[in-house]
C-alpha cells in the first residue's frame, strides 16, 4: 500500500464508531548509509515477538515518504508487498499487537499526517486521544483508523501549520499527550525523532548511523553501543547527528553502554524455534544467573532482614518464580513474605509502608502491571528492589538497585530460560539469607549440570512419547505442594500458552476439595514431588489414580502409582529449577504436534506494556 492509498482511502468507521485503539508492539527507526528497508525488515523480524498481528514500514527516499503496511506476520506481508522494493536511508517500522482496536490494515502503523509528510510509529496509549481527536477534527483533520496513535502525526502537522518546525511541533505534540508512549516520528526530509515516556525505547549508535528500537535485538547485528533512554527523553537524529533533550529538564547527556550479548544469542541457530533453543540454553544461563555481585547480594540480605514485611510482586511466569521464592525466603529468613500478582497489588496497598521491602521480578522490566505496582509501592514509602533480565529497562531504573538475571535476550514469547534464571537468583538469595552463599553456589552448580542432562536429546525423546499420549487431550491437571506448587502453576501456564490445551494447577492437597469431581478415566494428572513431600503428594496421586486418571510423576524415585514417570534428580531448594525443564519441553512438543507456532502463540505478547 502506498502513501497515496493511505491518504485517499475513505474511513471505514463512522465518526461515532471509535474503538479504543491501544497498540502494544515493537518499533524501530533507522538513519544511516545502509538501505533502510533492509535494516528495518530485519529489525521487524527480531521484534515480531512483541506483536505479530500486523506490521508496517515508512521510509524516506528523494524527499518523498512512502508507507507500506498490512495485517499478518511480517514475512506474510513482505511476500505480498515486498518491503525491499522501497529504497531509502531513513525509515521507521512497527509490529503490532492489538489490544482493543481491530486487526486491520488501517489500524496498522505507521500512521501519517494528512499531507503525507510525517509518519509515526507508537507503542503505548494516548489516554486523552478522544479530546485530542475532537480538537483535531474541529481543525478540519480527518481520521482513517480506530487508533489513538493517529492523533500524533496529526497533532504534529497541526503544530507545523501553526508555523513550528518538525522538531518543535513534535515536542509540542508529545507534551499534549497523556499516557505512556514510545514514539518514533519521521519527517519527509529524513529527520527522525525518538521519544519515550513509560514504554521501552533504546537508541543504537553505529558508525555514522543510528537506530531506535523497543528492544536491542532489533539492531544488535549492526551495533552493540546503546543509549538507554529515560522517561521524557526526546532524541533527534538529523543532519547534525544525535541531539538529546529531556522534555522536563532540557538538554541531557546519556552514557553510551556497550552490550555484552552477541548477535548470535538472539538467533535461532540450528533450532527450529527460539523456544527450544532457549530451553536448551538453561545450563549456561543458570551459570550466569548465579554469578551475582557479593556486595549487592549482601545489601539485599540486609534489606530483607531489616524490613518488617517482604512482598514479591510480578506477573505471568515471573510470578510463578515468586511462588517458590516466597516459600524459600520465608522459611529461611523466618519472616512473613507475601507474593502478589502485579495487577492485584493495589488491593494490598494498605499494608505497604516504609517498613516494607518490595521485590519486583520481571524478565523484560517493562510489564505495565509490574511498573504500576512499583510506582504505588514507592509512593507508599516502600523500598523497591528488582530481579530483572533486561539491563537498563524501566524496572531496573525505577528500583533502588537490582539483581540482573543475565539470561540474555529471550525471544520466544513463552518464558523459559528467564524463569529458571529468576529461580536461580531467588534460591541463591535464600542461601545468602542463611549465611550459606557458598553452599548455595555449589548446589546451584550441581543443579546446572543436571539441567544440562535434562535438556539432552534423550529427554526430548522420552517427553515426545508423553506428548503423543497427551496431544489429543482437552484438559490436564498439574499438582504440587510447597515449592512444587510454583512448578505446577508454571507447567500449566507453559502448556496452555503454546499448545492451547486447558491445564489447571492445584495445590495437591486441595484437589479433594472440589476439583477431583472432574477426574475421569484417562484424565491426565501431572504430580511434582520432592523428598520433603513425597508421601503426601503420592497419596494425592493415588486419589486421582483411583478415579481412573492417567498419572504422570515428576521427581527423583518412581512409584507404582505412576503411569508415566519423568526422573528428575532431587536437589532440595533447587527442585523447581529442574522439574520445570521437562515441562517446558512437553509444552513445546505439544505445540509442534498440534501444528501451533510455539514462538508466537495466538493472542499473546512477550511483554505486555499496557494495563
Ligand atoms: C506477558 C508474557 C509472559 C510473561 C509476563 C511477565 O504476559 O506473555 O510470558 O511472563 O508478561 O513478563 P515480565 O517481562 O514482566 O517477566
Amino acid at each position: 500500500m502506498t502513501l497515496e492509498q493511505v491518504r485517499k482511502e475513505p474511513s471505514p468507521y463512522g465518526i461515532d464508531f471509535f474503538i479504543y485503539g491501544v497498540s502494544m508492539c515493537g518499533i524501530i527507526g533507522y538513519v544511516g548509509q545502509k538501505n533502510a528497508p533492509d535494516v528495518l525488515l530485519q529489525g521487524m523480524r527480531k521484534l515480531e515477538y512483541r506483536g505479530y498481528d500486523s506490521a508496517g514500514m515508512a521510509v524516506v527516499g528523494g524527499r518523498a515518504l512512502s508507507v507500506m503496511k498490512d495485517v499478518g506476520k511480517v514475512d506474510e506481508i513482505h511476500s505480498r508487498h515486498d518491503f525491499l522494493s522501497l529504497r531509502a536511508n531513513a525509515g521507521i517500522a512497527h509490529t503490532r499487537w492489538a489490544t482493543h482496536g481491530g486487526v486491520t490494515q488501517a489500524n496498522a502503523h505507521p500512521h501519517v499526517s494528512s499531507d503525507g509528510a510525517i509518519a509515526v510509529v507508537h507503542n503505548g496509549i494516548v489516554e486523552n486521544f478522544r479530546e485530542l481527536r475532537a480538537f483535531l477534527q474541529s481543525q478540519g483533520f480527518r481520521f482513517y483508523s480506530e487508533t489513538d496513535t493517529e492523533t500524533i502525526p496529526k497533532l504534529i502537522e497541526h503544530g507545523i501549520r501553526q508555523g513550528l518546525g518538525f522538531v518543535q511541533a513534535t515536542e509540542d505534540a508529545l507534551r499534549r499527550i497523556e499516557g505512556r508512549y514510545a514514539v518514533v516520528a519521521m519527517n519527509k526530509d529524513g529527520t527522525v525523532i525518538a521519544a519515550r515516556n513509560g514504554s521501552p525505547l533504546v537508541v543504537g549508535v553505529g558508525d555514522g548511523e543510528y537506530f531506535a528500537a523497543s528492544d536491542i535485538p532489533a539492531f544488535m547485528d549492526y551495533t552493540k553501543r546503546v543509549v538507554y533512554l529515560h522517561d521524557n527523553d526526546f532524541v533527534v537524529v538529523g543532519r547534525n547527528g544525535l541531539i538529546m533533550n529531556n522534555l522536563k529538564t532540557g538538554p541531557v547527556e546519556r552514557p553510551i553502554d556497550t552490550i555484552e550479548w552477541d548477535a548470535q544469542r538472539a538467533e535461532k541457530g540450528d533450532f527450529q524455534h527460539y523456544m527450544l533453543k532457549e530451553i536448551s540454553e538453561q545450563a549456561e544461563t543458570l551459570a550466569k544467573a548465579v554469578k551475582q555481585d557479593e556486595g549487592t547480594m549482601k545489601r539485599l540480605v540486609d534489606d530483607i532482614q531489616n524490613a518488617k514485611h517482604v512482598v514479591l510482586v510480578a506477573a505471568g511466569t515471573a510470578y510463578h518464580a515468586c511462588i517458590s521464592g516466597r516459600y524459600v525466603i520465608s522459611r529461611i529468613a523466618k519472616k512473613h513474605v507475601a507474593s502478589v500478582r502485579a495487577s492485584e497489588f493495589e488491593n494490598i496497598l494498605h499494608m505497604i509502608d516504609r517498613d516494607t521491602l518490595v521485590l519486583a521480578v520481571s524478565q523484560s522490566g517493562e510489564t505495565a502491571d509490574t511498573l504500576e505496582a512499583v510506582k504505588m509501592a514507592k509512593t507508599s514509602g516502600a523500598r523497591v528492589v528488582s530481579i530483572v533480565n533486561v539491563a537498563g529497562s524501566t524496572l531496573h531504573r525505577e528500583s533502588a538497585y537490582a539483581l540482573l538475571t543475565n539470561a540474555g535476550p529471550e525471544i520466544g514469547v513463552a518464558s523459559t530460560k528467564a524463569y529458571t534464571a529468576q529461580l536461580g537468583v531467588l534460591t541463591l538469595l535464600a542461601y545468602a539469607l542463611q549465611g550459606n552463599t557458598e553452599e548455595g553456589r555449589r548446589t546451584l552448580e550441581v543443579t546446572r549440570n543436571q539441567a544440562y542432562n535434562l535438556t539432552a536429546a534423550s529427554m526430548r525423546a522420552n517427553i515426545r512419547t508423553l506428548a503423543d499420549v497427551l496431544k489429543g487431550k482437552e484438559h490436564i491437571f498439574t499438582l504440587g505442594r510447597q515449592l512444587e506448587y510454583g512448578t505446577a502453576k508454571e507447567a500449566a501456564l507453559k502448556i496452555k500458552e503454546v499448545s492451547y490445551i486447558h491445564v489447571e494447577a492445584l495445590q495437591a492437597g486441595e484437589l479433594k476439595h472440589g476439583t477431583i469431581a472432574l477426574i475421569e478415566k484417562g484424565t491426565p494428572c501431572i504430580a511434582f514431588f520432592s523428598e520433603a513431600n513425597r508421601r503426601e503428594t503420592l497419596s494425592n496421586a493415588q486419589e486421582v489414580r483411583a478415579r481412573g486418571a492417567y498419572v504422570i510423576g515428576v521427581g527423583a524415585e518412581t512409584d507404582p502409582v505412576f503411569d508415566f514417570f519423568i526422573k528428575v534428580p532431587e536437589v532440595g531448594l533447587c527442585n523447581p529449577i529442574l522439574q520445570i525443564i521437562p515441562m517446558q519441553i512437553l509444552a513445546y512438543q505439544l505445540a509442534v504436534l498440534r501444528g501451533k507456532d510455539p514462538d508466537r502463540p495466538r493472542n499473546l505478547a512477550k511483554s505486555v506494556t499496557v494495563k
